[in-house]
């Protein structure tokens, strides 16, 4: 690299100091080649969380499937998160378009899997007995708990034998409760906040169930998390509060 006077001045502003001394005194081009590149940030990584429940004491739903799905299907998708962003983070303004609209696309894909997974693992391992706040809401919305059930498992079953979520939401712009469909991870609702999160995924269900999704969906409600639903509906509440201002 030539060295300038221009460039030189460029190191100092940049907080190269003594680099640019050197270089100056035709000492180390090497070393302030070096310097003058852009450094790849280092990004913090991602670590799969635990399941949130004895996985022997689900109903319906088996260890070893639901072992598979947290530690091969949720941290795949972690671990694939974290190389993507590496990745990205490698991108320059040389950098073809449709590789970084490519690694964009999987790093969504990617994130919104990590989200709702462990959406979803956070909403099982309850006793299925829908109680609080959010049972009043849905409730309210729907008419009665019993029509909201049976609009999510029909939800559900529009996804079975293919991929998808079954997911209820909190609509932040309106304020509403309401059922999303997502075909695949990168498909949900803008601004919904999950509150109640069904993987409709064959790997959710294949192994204990083959082809049947209709009793996984059955043995799904049975182990719904209410209090954790919840917990979410009331965060989502304070959320709405502090977007009305
Ligand atoms: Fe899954």
């Amino acid at each position: 690299m030539e060295l300038t006077r221009r460039n030189a001045l460029g190191l100092l502003v940049s907080g190269g100091v003594a680099a640019a001394t050197t270089a100056l005194m035709g000492k180390d081009l090497t070393l302030l080649e070096e310097q003058a590149m852009p450094q790849t940030p280092t990004l913090p990584a991602f670590a799969p969380k635990p399941l949130p429940f004895d996985p022997t004491k689900l109903k319906g739903i088996s260890e070893k499937l639901i072992a598979s799905h947290h530690d091969n299907n949720y941290g795949g998708a972690v671990k694939n998160l974290n190389g993507v962003r590496n990745e990205l983070a490698k991108a320059t303004p040389d950098t073809p378009a449709f590789l970084v609209g490519g690694l964009r696309a999987k790093e969504l894909v990617y994130a919104n899997s990590m989200t709702l997974h462990e959406a979803y693992f956070g909403n099982l391992g309850g006793n299925g007995k829908a109680d609080g706040s959010i049972a009043k809401a849905i409730a309210s919305t729907w008419g009665s708990l019993g029509a909201w059930e049976q609009g999510l498992k029909v939800l559900g079953m529009s996804l079975a034998g293919g991929s998808g979520w079954a997911i209820l939401d909190l609509h932040l712009p309106t304020g509403d409760l309401r059922l999303s469909w997502a075909g695949d991870h990168s498909q949900t609702l803008a601004a919904g906040l999950p509150l109640l999160v069904m993987d409709m995924y064959e790997h959710a269900y294949q192994m204990d169930y083959g082809a049947a999704a209709a009793k996984y969906i059955e043995a799904f409600f049975q182990n719904i998390n209410w209090d954790e639903v919840n917990h979410r509906y009331e965060r989502a509440q304070k959320a709405l509060l502090v977007l009305k201002g």
